[in-house]
């Protein structure tokens, strides 16, 4: 092995075309899937306080929104719904006329070869913003799963591409796959919130989908953040249960994470870099206290070289924007 003098590793760091050869992880459009937020009325685009750039639009300014980030190249979109109306069991989540189906309609009809995703949860539906039917305060599981395979199928009936089930509800993967084959949807793929940590990255998203819990916290569900393997076990059981992607959440404080589930199991990763993650860039960026653009392109990097195959991100339009720019 040679040594210093005759090795130098800065000779691949030479010149800038020396450096685009020997890059090992690129960043391209294809691994973007835009977030949006869907609520019922007629030519509203509010912005989100703790997210900057980010909206609840009515499906009429959707629709638009989704045409464009076609345009842009952007792959895929993710969509979140505020429904009219919240009750105790979520009904808006499975009502055949509710925001997301009626969204998802709307927004096939106009654009081409756009992928959408809908999240699957109750919490948005609930009017204790729980994400699931409750007993006293705890979550019913089961209970949870059949009104969640109603959700799916719904979407799915709707129009959506992929459905992503974020509940973190047990045995919701197998119930739900069970649900889309019986009513003829068996080659509408399954990307599952695998796993998903209990997080305070959420924050700002439960501003946008107006979707805190009344009272208590996620932990009876989402996973404790100082587990590794048992984010393996959730992954392992998703995959056994009929997942075709399975996601990591949130992504930039899971990176070991992400390693280690794409090193294990070798399946289509996504990462979901959530809405604090984006918050805390964004706030930096304003205060000048750090570079947006470039920290927002290392935070993205980063999550790609850890193993993820695809990326949820709300700075999807400027990554597009940024790469046009660079190219
Ligand atoms: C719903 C759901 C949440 C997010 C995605 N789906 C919030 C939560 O679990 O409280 C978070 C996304 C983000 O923070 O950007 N279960
Ligand atoms: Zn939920």
């Amino acid at each position: 092995m040679a040594t210093f003098p005759v090795k130098r590793l800065r000779r691949l760091r030479y010149n800038p075309g020396v450096r685009d050869l020997v890059r090992e992880t690129l960043l391209t459009k294809n691994d973007l899937i835009y977030p949006l937020f869907a609520v019922p009325g007629q030519k509203i685009k509010k912005e989100i306080k703790s997210m900057p750039g980010v909206f609840q639009m009515s499906v009429d300014v959707l629709v638009e929104e989704c045409k464009e980030v076609e345009k842009l190249g952007i792959p895929a979109v993710i969509l979140f719904g505020i429904p009219e109306h919240k009750d105790e069991v979520g009904s808006g989540a499975y009502d055949p006329k509710g925001i997301i189906q009626q969204a998802v309609r709307a927004i096939k009809k106009s654009t081409g070869k756009l992928v959408v995703i809908t999240d699957v949860c109750l919490c948005e539906y609930t009017s204790h913003g729980h994400c699931g039917v409750l007993d006293g305060e705890r979550i019913l599981n089961d209970e949870t799963v059949e009104l969640l395979v109603r959700e799916s199928v719904s979407h799915a009936e709707a129009g959506a591409d992929i459905i992503a089930p974020s509940d973190m509800m047990d045995g919701r993967i197998a119930a739900i796959r069970k649900g889309l084959d019986e009513n003829g949807f068996n080659e509408i793929p399954i990307m599952s919130y695998a796993v998903k940590y209990s997080s305070g990255y959420y924050g700002p998203f439960r501003d946008a989908a107006e979707s805190a819990p009344a009272f208590g916290d996620r932990r009876s569900h989402q996973m404790d953040i100082a587990n590794a393997y048992e984010a393996l076990r959730e992954a392992e059981s998703d995959i056994e249960e009929g997942a075709d992607i399975i996601m990591v959440k949130p992504a930039g404080a899971y990176l070991d994470i992400i390693w280690r589930v794409k090193e294990k199991f070798g399946m289509p990763t996504a990462a979901y870099q959530v809405s604090g993650e984006y918050a805390m860039i964004k706030a930096g960026g304003r205060n000048q206290w750090i570079d947006e653009e470039r920290v927002m392109i290392e935070s993205l990097i980063a999550i790609k070289r850890a193993g993820a195959d695809m990326i949820l991100t709300y700075f999807a339009k400027e990554v597009v924007n940024y790469l046009d720019k660079n190219r």
